[in-house]
């Protein structure tokens, strides 16, 4: 298997960009914490093909917070994609981003289909306005199964802010996709679905949905406290944050790599002259 067909998809998530560098929650910079993503992103080698951007790329949907994410989007090396979230607003989304056409596929949701080399790249729009949780609603479905039903045997990766599933996150599952069922009921006639894509819960998680694999992303800044407890308080921390790498090969499909984001000591070598060292 060589290198050169491999495919890279880097995906982000939960950017939460204030305006101008302001703290998110008086407490976390978030906008430091994307420069740092796309100058690893930028610095990986080798260099991913594409980057999907799964949602809440601001805070509160402001204008003047997506002019700052397109500038510091600016010193990104990689053509990228963007999803909404629940924390973004569609109509400014598109105002700020109105160089990016895809944005514009369909009328009142941002739902898109893209590519990248053999990749297809499906994105759903499961944002409700000014409410947290997730939707998707027949129209929305309806356009998933037909794009699926275009190219039965393209591999295709699906993606969508809210997760389809119970993270076990009592305070995230109350603010969850109400209908997964929905969604099941379409991925699962369509086995060319490699994975289905999530940002939402600031965690990475995996789990078997309809005869694929869904993943949530971490958090590009903060995450979301690890804390199984139906009462848990919805509090976030600065743990370690990452991204996830989606490498798809012909003969394999995608293995996706969990990555954090900061430097850490090492590399150091497990080998000298003598053999592995003692
Ligand atoms: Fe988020």
């Amino acid at each position: 298997m060589s290198n050169q067909q491999a495919v890279l998809v880097a995906q982000i998530s939960d950017l939460h960009i204030k305006a101008h560098g302001k703290l998110s929650y008086r407490k976390v910079d978030t906008l430091g914490a994307l420069r740092k993503v796309i100058a690893r992103l930028n610095a990986l080698q080798p260099r991913p093909d594409t980057v999907v951007i799964t949602g809440d790329l601001v805070d509160f949907g402001h204008e003047s917070e997506y002019q700052t994410l397109k500038e510091a989007l600016q010193s990104l090396d990689i053509p990228f994609w963007l999803l909404a979230g629940n924390h973004d607003d569609r109509q400014m989304m598109r105002r700020v981003f109105a160089d990016q056409p895809y944005l514009f596929q369909q009328q009142e949701f941002i739902q898109w289909e893209g590519e990248c080399g053999p990749l297809r790249l499906l994105a759903l729009d499961s944002t409700v306005p000014q409410q947290p949780q997730g939707a998707l609603c027949a129209e929305r479905l309806g356009w998933l199964a037909e794009r699926l039903s275009a190219e039965p045997t393209r591999p295709t990766l699906v993606m969508l802010h809210h997760p389809p599933f119970i993270s076990g996150i009592g305070h995230m599952d109350r603010q969850r996709l109400v209908n997964p069922q929905a969604l099941a009921e379409v991925i699962a006639r369509h086995p060319q679905v490699e994975r289905v894509l999530c940002g939402h819960l600031h965690r990475s998680m995996h789990i078997n949905f309809a005869g694929t694999l869904a993943c949530s992303a971490p958090g590009v800044s903060h995450q979301v406290v690890f804390d199984l407890r139906e009462e848990g308080i919805a509090n976030f921390c600065l743990e370690p944050a990452g991204f996830l790498l989606h490498r798809w090969t012909a003969d394999q499909g995608v293995i996706t790599h969990q990555c954090v984001i900061d430097a850490f000591d090492g590399p150091y070598p497990f080998y000298d002259e003598n053999g592995l060292i003692d």
